[in-house]
């Protein structure tokens, strides 16, 4: 039977009562939270729970009360509605209140959130987080202390915002051996490569118009150049096959490099330009890349539009998987904080951890990108002059990269220079670097205009 509370057990429950929250006549404990951030994924997530409190709770079975929020500047206009007697600076107000159980960090950045987390599980409490820097860098050790606290450290918002990934893995698909993980997981980076293929703009003018539409940071490095995607790679491969997989062990390589030119050539070839985060199964080992490719237009990753995000996954019963929807934004990315408190208090409700704790292998290792097997697209400046086309199969012949497609393409009578585009065969990533290096010191060839990974 369910009834709406009116005596609340503890002091923070008075907002959840004012609020009428409904909960079970079996759990008359509310289950008391505090909340880091309230920006734009915290904002939304305060606003779901103190506007949404009976539905939240019924679903949870359990009265879910916001006891305090954690910013760092209490005086701030804010964009929801919030009782100023829930806001404080202090984080010991949530760290070391016994009162609370439950941690949501939805403030970001490596330190000192890593720290805040760590207390958070050393004072026996569980912890939500959207924190992406700190799952992928300090992930296996945090799990490894939770599951030592016999609490739980969901972390679904920390990839793909709104897309349901970690609990995929964790639950759904734990019957399988991954195979690999494919994803297009970087929002930013997609809208700017989509403009750039759909209106001809440089990367410079595709990247501002990101910016102005909300996409795009003032700073887009961490986007542009690939960091984030390495990170949410990180936490997937490292959950897809338990192993410790650093961000630094993962090639990364930006989106800086690709002309316009590249995506009209790309489309003649069948061709996506794509940031592609990419995980595979090897033998004893793994294989993890994050960077621009080329991906045939019948692959589900090619039809990744704006600042959608899609993650293909393949594992041994089930085949192939594909999750998709949106990777940013306040409001998805509360969804799946919320859901992940929800799903948490009715493991704290059962009295159960509902989640396995990880088994994170060390000695499974990242496979070195020069050892990788792919397949290449090059676009070579050429002097337009006979001799040309043989001296560049010979440097890919003597590198044992085998070409796929040689087509000459644009050529330019002023300068009497052409345009050269080189597709191969999969081969070691290493020759295909070597075969780069030599032909740029080819004296026909004027430079390697754009080397890219064919998906
Ligand atoms: N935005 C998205 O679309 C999205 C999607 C997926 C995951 N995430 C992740 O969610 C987290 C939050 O992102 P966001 O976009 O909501 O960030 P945001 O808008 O910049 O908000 C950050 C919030 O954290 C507070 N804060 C920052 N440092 C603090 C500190 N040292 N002590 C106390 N409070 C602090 C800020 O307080 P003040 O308000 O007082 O400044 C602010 O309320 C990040 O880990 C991010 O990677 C975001």
């Amino acid at each position: 039977m369910l009834v709406v509370s009116l005596a609340p057990a503890a002091d923070g429950a008075k907002y959840a009562s004012a609020l009428g929250v409904v909960t079970s006549m079996s759990q008359a404990r509310p289950l008391n939270v505090g909340l880091i951030g309230l920006g734009t994924v915290g904002s939304q997530i305060a606003e779901r729970m103190l506007t949404w409190g009976p539905q939240l709770s019924r679903r949870a079975g359990v009265e879910l009360c916001l006891q305090k929020v954690l910013v760092r500047d209490v005086t701030k206009r804010r964009t929801i509605d919030i009782s100023p007697d829930l806001l404080t600076a202090d984080p010991d107000a949530i760290l070391d209140d016994p009162r609370v159980e439950v941690v949501m960090e939805v403030a970001g950045g490596d330190e000192p959130m890593r720290s805040y987390i760590e207390r958070a599980i050393q004072a026996g409490k569980h912890v939500i987080t959207a924190n992406k820097v700190v799952m992928a860098k300090h992930g296996p050790e945090l799990l490894d202390q939770a599951a030592e606290k016999n609490v739980d450290v969901y972390f679904e918002a920390a990839v793909g915002g709104g897309i349901p990934l970690i609990s995929t893995f964790r639950t759904d698909l734990q019957a399988n051996r991954i195979e690999s993980v494919s994803a297009v997981i970087n929002g930013t980076t997609n809208y700017v490569l989509g403009r750039m293929a759909a209106a001809g703009l440089s990367m410079a003018d595709a990247v501002r118009e990101a910016q102005d539409a909300g996409y795009a940071e003032a700073d887009p490095t961490e986007d542009v150049g690939g960091y984030d995607a390495t990170y949410k790679l990180a936490i997937l491969a490292s959950i897809a096959y338990e192993i410790k997989v650093r961000p630094d062990e993962i090639y990364r390589e930006g989106i800086q490099g690709i002309e316009p030119v590249d995506f009209r050539y790309a489309r003649e070839l069948g061709y996506a330009i794509k940031l592609v985060a990419h995980t595979q199964r090897h033998t004893g080992r793994v294989e993890a890349r994050v960077h621009p490719a080329m991906i045939s237009l019948d692959h589900p990753l090619a039809r990744v539009e704006g600042a959608e995000n899609a993650v293909f996954v393949e594992g041994d019963l089930v085949g192939k998987v594909l999750l998709m929807g949106q990777g940013a934004g306040g409001r998805p990315t509360a969804s799946a904080v919320v859901g992940d408190l929800i799903d948490l208090a009715r493991s704290i409700r059962r009295g159960v951890q509902s989640r396995p704790s990880f088994s994170f292998d060390d000695r499974i290792g990242v496979v070195p990108i020069g050892e990788v097997k792919t397949r290449a697209y090059y676009r070579i400046r050429v002097d337009d002059r006979p001799g040309v086309l043989a001296a560049i199969g010979q440097v890919f012949a003597e590198e044992g990269v085998s070409i796929s497609s040689f087509i000459q393409k644009d050529a330019w009578s002023h300068d009497m220079t052409a345009e050269l585009v080189v597709t191969t065969h999969p081969s070691l990533d290493a020759s295909l670097q070597k075969a780069r290096e030599r032909m740029e010191r080819l004296e026909p060839v004027h430079a390697v205009s754009s080397f890219l990974r064919v998906f």
